[in-house]
This record gives structure tokens, sequence and C-alpha cells, in this order.
């Protein structure tokens, strides 16, 4: 999930880089049958008036089986209503139940509105910044939630799984899903299946974290079963055949550094066979030289583990980078669906992971049908079908150390911005990311690596030493219609900055994408028309869901940019400030008539500081510290939404106040992370760099071309 670059002879850290009360239920029939009642909604041809999981169904088809708005009604097609959320990450996916609107904003601050009205219903605040201690340094907040039988959950920074009941905002059970002091986080969705809730949590960039998943009955909150995704230390005995076959694909002494492979997004379920399917992530560190002696596929990393619903016991698997060393994932949304290729019906699993790749593989067996590239590859050359594995190109694992040109970058060429996939049209619409990373290893030997604690980015490669040769086609985006038969693209349209919104395809011929430069548009699914479109006056990121209330069908999108999609402005080249950014839920009907207020455009004051003093070596000092700094106040220190520039605020310039701050934790239930290990002199330095940079970013503003900064500068 992350990157560092080494720029002016420093590293920098680029994100280029998841019943009690059952008596309370109105319905008590469907209290009585649970399994049932709750599977109507999930089931992936389930009538689509509700969206009650992250995906929709437990299939994750983003689909819409509605289609009052269509090709010829799309036109009609307006704002019904909008609400306005405080700040903090309002990336993530929504649920609608019974025509109530569900999500968890910020560090999963759950609320419920009338989907109809956009009326609060009730807010559910878990502390969790508070409660997240170092946890909070990866600062992602919750990108999803999950319903089950009238209850909603949702995962914590802090490694809560909290199950609240749905009509009245109580909390009903929580579980500690993280062990104590260790690096993990939650900000992925949690996933319901067969009255079971499972979760996974994040932490292999920044941890020597072991990636598992840990299933709980839904209605108790009792532990059914956990899920390590690598094997741990030999010594202690492996806890299933599994671990003891994947021991033998590492070397040397893994389990000192985790081995990373969490299953922080990506969970999908097949309810004919009870299988439950986890994409998994990176190494932990992400260097295999370092993390396994350079030897060995290391699994279940970068992997589709496919394990039994009721068990939690493993079935097979599917390994997209066998030996994983780029920060590769496997854990982008995966669709099931089921596809007649050579004439056969076939049951898929299909996914696009961060290396590039499109895959089709059958979700029975495990095998893989198809590979194809879907952006610019430097990698591999192709997927050996026979073998279902990569050949790769000399080089790609910097043999000498040397910066590699990795295309797609390490942050892939697919993040967690959801594809969706249209039984209409049988084609998969991917949120295609064309990026690139410089990646090496000089220097960095087994001998000389140190784990650094307190989450901190702990990687173990290179990142940006090299400029990418290839620039005029790195940090773009397209949004790409793709036949999973043929594997081949249908249609491919351009979309602006590197980061580009969550998918929903619907029954009516459309597909809705948001825009990082504020704009949210539906498309024509079979060739990407666009024939509507709205101006939120905000990123739209997060992936749109559809329902239908007293028999209108509505739309709803949150808006607001947050760490993530924005922590370099490379790949989002538009002006985002953290404070005045619009974060809203929107949510549309035919007519609707709701007006948005016009939307304001940040100024971003850089006021004179004459007391400055420049010292280059304390500033340098600094800047590699930022590192701490820049997953939310941005690369350079250049802020793209999830956090105030600290070029242009005041604090940096006052010793106590910045102190206070960021040693003593003044800010962390406004989600600034406490960081009580800087010394006097580090704070210093993080001062002296920050009025460099912002002297400099001054200087530009200022000056004859402010080109580097798109926003309104004041220079008195
Ligand atoms: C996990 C995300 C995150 C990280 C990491 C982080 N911050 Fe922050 N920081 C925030 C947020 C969010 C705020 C705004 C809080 C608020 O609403 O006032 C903030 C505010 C601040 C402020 C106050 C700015 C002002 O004008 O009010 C300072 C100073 C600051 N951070 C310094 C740092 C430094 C130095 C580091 C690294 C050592 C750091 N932060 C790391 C999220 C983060």
């Amino acid at each position: 999930m992350w990157a560092l670059s080494r720029k002016a002879g420093h590293r920098q850290a680029a994100m280029l880089g998841g019943m009690l009360l059952l008596a309370a239920c109105s319905d008590q029939k469907e209290a009585k049958s649970p399994g049932t009642a709750n599977d109507a909604h999930l089931i992936d041809t389930s009538d689509g008036a509700n969206w009650a999981a992250f995906g929709r169904t437990y299939g994750e088809q983003h689909y819409s089986p509605l289609h009052e708005i269509n090709e010829n009604t799309v036109d009609r097609l307006g704002l019904a209503w909008f609400l306005d959320l405080p700040p903090g990450n309002s990336v993530t996916g929504p649920l609608a139940i019974d025509g109530t609107l569900y999500f968890a904003a910020g560090y999963s601050v759950v609320r419920a509105v009338d989907a109809a009205t956009g009326r609060v219903l009730w807010t559910f605040d878990p502390k969790a910044a508070e409660a997240a201690g170092t946890r909070l340094r990866q600062g992602w907040g919750s990108r999803g939630i999950a319903w089950w039988n009238g209850l909603i959950f949702t995962g914590t920074q802090d490694g809560r799984l909290i199950a609240i009941n749905a009509k009245t905002g109580a909390e009903v059970w929580s579980a500690q899903t993280l062990q104590e002091g260790d690096d993990r986080f939650i900000s992925g969705p949690p996933r319901v299946f067969a009255g079971k809730v499972v979760i996974g949590h994040g932490g292999a960039d920044s941890g020597a974290t072991r990636g598992y998943v840990t299933a709980y009955d839904a209605a108790s909150g009792r532990q059914l079963w956990r899920f390590w995704t690598v094997p741990g230390d030999p010594a202690k005995g492996f806890e299933n055949p599994a671990m003891t076959m994947a021991a033998k694909t590492w070397s040397g002494k893994w389990w000192t550094h985790g081995g990373g492979g969490t299953v922080w997004n990506a969970i999908t379920y097949d309810p004919d066979t009870d299988t439950l399917f986890l994409g998994t992530g990176n190494g932990a560190p992400w260097n295999r030289k370092i993390r396994s002696e350079d030897k060995g596929d290391n699994l279940f990393l970068s992997s589709i583990v496919a394990l039994e619903g009721k068990s939690g016991r493993y079935k097979w698997h599917y390994q997209v980078n066998p030996g994983e060393t780029w920060d590769y994932n496997a854990s982008m949304d995966m669709q099931l669906a089921d596809l007649t290729i050579d004439g056969k019906p076939r049951k898929v699993l299909m996914q696009a992971p961060k290396n590039g790749f499109f895959y089709v593989i059958d979700r029975i067996t495990g095998k893989l049908i198809s590979a194809q590239k879907i952006t610019k590859v430097t990698w591999a050359s192709h997927i050996d079908i026979a073998t279902g594995r990569p050949v790769e190109t000399p080089g790609a694992r910097f043999p000498n150390g040397q910066p590699f040109e990795l295309w797609p970058g390490n942050m892939g060429a697919h993040s967690w911005m959801p594809s969706a996939y249209s039984p209409r049209t049988r084609l998969v619409y991917i949120p295609v990311r064309d990026t690139a990373s410089s990646i090496g290893d000089a220097g960095i030997t087994a001998a000389n690596w140190r784990f650094r604690p307190g989450n901190q980015p702990n990687i173990a490669v290179n990142l940006g030493v090299r400029p990418i040769a290839d620039a005029q086609h790195n940090n773009k985006s397209r949004l790409l219609a793709w036949d999973p038969v043929l594997q081949r693209a249908r249609w491919s349209l351009p979309t602006p900055g590197a980061w580009n919104g969550g998918i929903m395809a619907t029954d009516g011929g459309l597909v809705f994408q948001g825009q990082a430069d504020g704009a949210f548009n539906a498309y024509r699914d079979t060739d990407g028309k666009r024939l509507w479109q709205f101006a939120a006056g905000a990123p739209v990121l997060a992936p749109p869901i559809s329902y239908r209330v007293k028999g209108l069908q509505y739309v709803t999108v949150l808006t607001g940019a947050s760490t993530g999609a924005t922590m370099n402005q490379q790949e989002i080249p538009f002006p985002i400030d953290y404070r005045t950014q619009a974060r809203r839920v929107l949510t549309f009907r035919l007519d609707g008539k709701a007006q948005l207020p016009p939307s304001q455009v940040a100024a971003i004051e850089w006021p004179a500081d004459p007391d400055f003093k420049a010292d280059p070596v304390s500033a340098g000092r600094g800047a590699a510290l930022f590192v701490h700094c820049m997953v939310c106040h941005g690369v350079g220190a250049v802020a793209v939404g999830a956090a105030p520039d600290l070029r242009a605020s005041l604090v940096p310039r006052d010793a106590e106040a910045f102190k206070q701050i960021v040693q003593g934790g003044g800010l962390v239930s406004a989600g600034m992370p406490r960081f009580s290990e800087l010394s006097d002199a580090d704070l210093k330095d993080l001062r002296q760099y920050l009025r460099s940079e912002a002297a400099k970013a001054r200087k530009t503003a200022c000056g004859t071309s402010p080109t580097v900064q798109p926003r309104q500068p004041h220079c008195e």
C-alpha cells in the first residue's frame, strides 16, 4: 500500500504506493429464520430493492438489477437530497436496507439515514481514533460495513468488530479482532455469510505483521475460527496442513518479519459451495530478499485463497504473484459470475489485482482459465496458462539493487475502488490506473535492514530513486469495459488524474462512476457514451449504490477525498483542501430537484513568515522524519485532502503548539496521531522542514508562474 521516494537527497514515503436484541426487531418472522430471509437480500439473484452488502450481494458484482433509471430516463436524474459530513474519511461504500441508508465515515462513525429524505436517524461513534494508539498512524478509516438480520457490522482502526442494532444504533456486541500491541488495523468492510461475519486487517506495510481473517457468529460475536494466511514460527507448530504446506515455500526466519499476506479488503462468498474467497496482500516487508532469502513462492501472499465457510478450512489457492516483492496485492475486489467459455458454462471468479493482469479463475477448482494485461506491464511478459504462473522479465526483481521501472507501480493498476460486473453486457467495468514506480534496493541488505517499530513504513525497498522514463504515460487513469470471456477491451475512456472512483453497473444499461475532479457520471454500458453528469464539487472516489424505496429507484454516493487516493499531488492534480472540501452523501432519483450550495474553491493562504531562518541541514533531517506524516499530510508536505496542508499552517511556527499536537497528542480525537517518541530536536527539524517548504510554496504561488498550486494564493 505504500511507496517511498528519494527526492532531493532524502526519502519520502509516497502513497503511491480495510441476538441479543432480536426481540427489538419489528419483523419477528425474519428473526426466527435468519438464514433464508437474510440470504434473500444477499444472493446474487436478489431483486435489488436493497443493497445489503459492500458489493450488494455475496458475489460482489456491484451490480443493481434495477432499471427505472436507464438510458431513456437518466437525463431526468437529479439530486434528491444531500447530507454534509464532518472532516474525516468519506470514501466509503454505503448500504441500503428497507429504506434506510447506512455508512461508516471518519473512523467508523456509523450513521443511519432515511434514504428517501436524508434525515439522520442515529449516529454511532466507536471512538476509534482515541482507541487506536499508534495504529492511527496508518489513518485510513472505514471503507465499508456489513449487514445481517437487523445488525450493522463495522471494523475499527483499533481492531474492533462491532455489531450495532440497525434500528436503534445501540451496540449489540464488540470483539477485539487484533492482538495487543500489534501493528494491524482495520479499514476494509467486514463480510457476512451464512450467519457469520468475517474480518481481516491491514498492516503489512508498517509492521511485522502475519495476516489472518477471523470469523464470528453474527448474532453473538463468539469467535468461530481464524485462518492465518502465511505460516508462523515452525517451532510453535503449524495451525493446519495448509500452513505446513505453505511453510515449504518460505526461507530463512521469515516469521520474525511477520510475512504479510493481509486480507485488508476483498472477500467474497459462494453460498452454493459454502466457499469463502480471500484476496491476500503483499509481503512484510515487501522485498523477498529480506523476507525470505529471495527464495520461494511465499504462500499465501498475493493470492486468492478459498476456504470452507463453516470451518475456515483451506480448499485451494491461486497465487497471482509467486514470491511477491513489489507490494503487489491480490486484495482487490473479486466478482463471481457464471460465464460461457469455449461453449461450456463455467462458475468463475474474476479479479484485476494490482499487477496489471485480469484473471478469470474457475471458482470450484481454483484453476486459472485465462489472464491478460489491462495496462502496461513490465514485470512479466505473460501468464503461462498451463502452469498458471507469470513469466517474469529479466531485471524485474532488481537483482543488483538498481532501480527497475515497474509498471504498474506498487500502488497498482487497480486499487480498492471496486470494479463492477454486469450480467446484462457480460462486461467487467474496471477503474484502471496507468502508473509506474521506480523500485530497487541498493544499500539494503538482510544484515543491515532493521524493522522500525511504531507503525512506520517497513518495506525494505527504495522507491522513486529514478524518474520514470516513460513519464508521458504515467499517472493516468481509465474507465475500462473488459470482456472477461474474450479477455480484451470492449471500450476504454480516459479519466482525470491517476485515481478514479469505484463503479456500479445497473440493469438500466448504465455504468456509474465518480471522478477525482468532482464529476459523477453515468455512461452507457455497451459503448461508454456519457449520458449524464453531475458536478459534485468534490472528488467522487467511493463506490455508488442503487436501491428502491416506496417504488422509486435511488442512487447514492459519498464525496470527498481522504487517505488512500490522495497522498500524492502528482496523482490527483486538483485542489483539494482538508478544511474546506465538501464531504457529503449525495442521493439521486428521477426528477430530484435538490441543489448543492455553490462549491467553494479552496483558497489556501500563504502567510508571510518573516522570522523564518533557513537551516538546510535541520530541514533535511525534518524531511526524513516526515516519512511519519506523509500518508496523511502528503508527499513533499503537499497535502491532497486527507489532512491540513502543513505548509499553510501557522502551527509549525509555534514550538509549543506543535509539540502539544505532535508529541502530546492534542488532536488525536480529530484523527491526528500522537508521536510521543519524537524528541524535541526531531520536532525542531520537522518545523524547520515545514517552514522551508512553506517558503518555497509561497515563492511559487506568489511568483510569476503559479503552476504548482492550482489554488488561489493569498500573497500580500
Ligand atoms: C493518520 C493521519 C495523520 C498522520 C500520519 C499525521 N497527521 Fe497531522 N493531522 C492529521 C489530521 C487529520 C489533522 C487535522 C486535525 C484537525 O481536524 O484539526 C492533523 C493536524 C496536524 C497539525 C495541526 C495543523 C493545524 O494547522 O491545525 C500538525 C502540526 C500536524 N498534524 C503535524 C503532523 C506531523 C508533524 C506528523 C508526522 C510526524 C503528522 N501530523 C502525521 C492527520 C495526520
